[in-house]
């Protein structure tokens, strides 16, 4: 058992990078009540892992962000989701993939393969067979679909830019000084189904280690898994601080990767960084010196 209280709570939550810089008040309320949800479990002494799932799912159930309720179409006018969610103590986690968009909160599907210690990933009609066996809620599919994911995927097929909230993700350390990570998303517009990108896979999208920090990425997927880039981005932050930490891995995924993005961190000090290289990346962050979540776009 681990000695508490260590540590001063600390929770980082993002809304996805690469949306239009016009559309940033329309993702501060959401990124807000995201960090919210999370704190709530922090501030009453909860578990780190409880907090990013809290905060993951209320960004989840907020139809602006490409994830749950919201998430983009697949090339079929289908949704899959992917998610991850880890805890930096044992390095527990687990992840889902190309989940049907029969499920509004694929996140808590990630934590109960966690918690079953059996697998990481599942994918498919066997996640969603898993889902159904531990008794996640389903909903009606197109409950999931909003207007605005359904305009975007007419423009794909006309071959106009889309914009619109990206994938989403948390980051927390609670007082017993365990971190935790968690990322969800609707994957990239237009997708053939089957495609997974980087938030289903541990030590891309998501990584928590609690002697050094956690982490959630967004953006380009396939370049995001090129270059392991929440991994990489924790070995970064033993040397610097989370800010610079954040700025090398952006740096790192556009030059080696090839692609565009950004990630949020925490360290082991509950210290919080971000960086992206696109335009806008909604971010909050609340830690006990706040009275109010920060929301620094
Ligand atoms: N970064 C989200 C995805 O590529 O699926």
């Amino acid at each position: 058992m681990k000695a508490v209280p260590t540590r001063v709570p600390a929770i980082i939550v993002h809304g996805g990078a690469g949306a239009d810089p016009s559309e940033a008040p329309e993702f501060r309320q959401g990124v807000r009540a995201a960090a919210l949800a999370g704190w709530r479990v922090l501030a009453a002494g909860g578990a780190a892992l409880d907090a990013v799932e809290a905060a993951v799912r209320a960004l989840e159930d907020d139809p602006r962000f490409n994830a749950g309720r919201g998430s983009v179409l697949t090339r079929d006018g289908t949704i899959e989701t992917d998610a991850s969610i880890m805890e930096g103590d044992r390095l527990q986690c687990g992840a889902v993939a190309a989940l049907p968009g029969v499920v509004a909160n694929p996140i808590t599907v990630a934590r109960k393969v966690l918690e079953s210690r059996r697998h990481v990933l599942l994918v498919g009609d066997g996640a969603l067979a898993f889902s159904r066996s531990v008794g996640v809620a389903e909903c009606d599919p197109e409950s999931l679909v909003t207007d605005r994911q359904r305009k975007r995927h007419a423009e794909l097929a006309r071959k106009q830019t889309p914009t619109g909230g990206g994938t989403v993700g948390a980051v927390a350390l609670d007082r017993a000084g365990t971190i935790a990570a968690a990322t969800s998303t609707g994957g990239t517009a237009g997708k053939l189904p089957g495609r997974v990108g980087d938030s289903a896979l541990i030590g891309c999208g998501t990584y928590a280690d609690s002697s050094l920090g956690g982490v959630s990425c967004t953006g380009d997927g396939e370049a995001i898994i090129r270059v392991v880039l929440g991994h990489r981005a924790l070995r970064f932050l033993k040397d610097a601080d989370p800010d610079y930490t954040a700025k090398v891995a952006v740096d790192l995924l556009v030059e080696e990767g090839g692609g565009q993005g950004g990630l949020i961190l925490i360290d082991w000090r509950g210290r919080p960084g971000f960086a992206t290289s696109t335009r806008l990346m909604p971010v909050a962050v609340m830690s006990p010196a706040l009275d109010d979540p920060r929301v620094p776009f």
